[in-house]
């Protein structure tokens, strides 16, 4: 039975994931670490808590040796918007951290996954069928820890034989945790917006197509892609994983399908348009379904179903 460590548990993939990982293999086998120093109620009971930030190498390794860890998800960063407001932040926390973190593994032998995301990509990538192995010269501070951050965990794994393993996020769509000042947070604030007040600012242009995924596939990537047997996988880290493909107003447009009174208007935001310009629209995930069969199981009408769904519960018995 592994014993996990996830860090940045409280985030809008670690909350989920954490739940996810302590379902499969049991609540005690599963440590959640966070920065905040009390965690959210559904990750406090659940199992063990500890309150951590990835640049304290000495904490972590103490975390990591105490609960006997052979396993890390490693989550905790900055996303791309808040990122490119306080660039030596992000790589403090996005570089340092993730250092911390395969030096742990190192020493302590421990199995990691890194996400990485269309941002290690840049504006002179193929826009579409983005290659597995292709161009990645990312515009943003966020781009670039993620680039650096899929190279560090190769480089690891060649030099040390650390067993790293990670995949291109695209935008996650999700209603537990909320996403931390990303690029693709719009596709998840129109939700609230449209179930709270039927009506949706949008900060990015109405035709800006990019990658995205609903949590539930994003959480069965990175568990698929740790449980694979090692000798099928020809790549290691970044691993280009999408679900679907879709601009604001198409997602605008399943809404209303929904709630014919929902409407849409645009307020761009150049920074964050900016970043969402630089990225590919839709990359080819051939290589993670032939090395470990990635298979996504939501399309954008079963997600914009769920997400509605959902939020309308989560609204009502607030
Ligand atoms: N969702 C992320 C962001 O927008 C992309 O990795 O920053």
């Amino acid at each position: 039975m592994p014993s996990i460590l996830v860090t940045g548990a409280t985030g809008q993939i670690g909350t989920e994931l954490t739940l996810a990982l302590r379902e499969r293999y049991g609540d005690d086998t599963v440590t959640a670490a966070g920065h905040r120093r009390e965690p959210p109620n559904n990750l406090a009971t659940g199992g063990p808590y500890f309150s951590l930030d990835v640049r304290d190498a000495a904490a972590l390794d103490a975390v990591v040796s105490q609960q006997k860890i052979t396993v890390i998800y490693h989550l905790a960063a900055l996303l791309s918007a808040v990122a490119e407001s306080q660039p030596l932040q992000a790589w403090d926390i996005n570089m340092n951290g993730l250092l911390n973190v395969l030096e742990c593994a190192r020493k302590h032998n421990c199995q990691v996954f890194f996400p990485s995301s269309i941002a290690a990509f840049g504006p002179d990538t193929p826009a579409f069928d983005t290659p597995q192995d292709t161009v990645q010269h990312p515009s943003t501070i966020y781009g670039i820890t993620k680039v650096s951050g899929e190279l560090l965990c190769d480089y690891y794994h060649r030099r040390y034989g650390v067993d790293a393993r990670g995949v291109r996020y695209p935008g996650l769509i999700s209603n537990q945790a909320m996403p931390g000042g990303g690029t693709t947070d719009y596709a998840v604030d129109i939700f609230y917006a449209a179930v709270r007040q039927k009506h949706y600012e949008c900060f990015l242009r109405a035709d800006t197509q990019l990658d995205m995924m609903y949590m539930p596939d994003a959480i069965t990537a990175a568990i698929q892609l740790m449980e694979t047997d090692a000798r099928r996988l020809a790549h290691r880290n970044g691993f280009n994983v999408t679900a679907m493909s879709f601009t604001p107003a198409q997602l605008a447009a399943a809404i209303q399908q929904h709630l014919p009174d929902f409407t849409i208007n645009y307020k761009v935001d150049p920074l964050r348009q900016g970043i969402a310009d630089s990225w590919p629209r839709h990359m080819n995930d051939s290589a993670a379904r032939a090395e470990w069969d990635w298979q996504p199981q939501f399309d954008l009408p079963a997600m914009v179903a769920d997400m509605l769904a959902q939020i309308t519960a989560k609204l009502h018995n607030a």
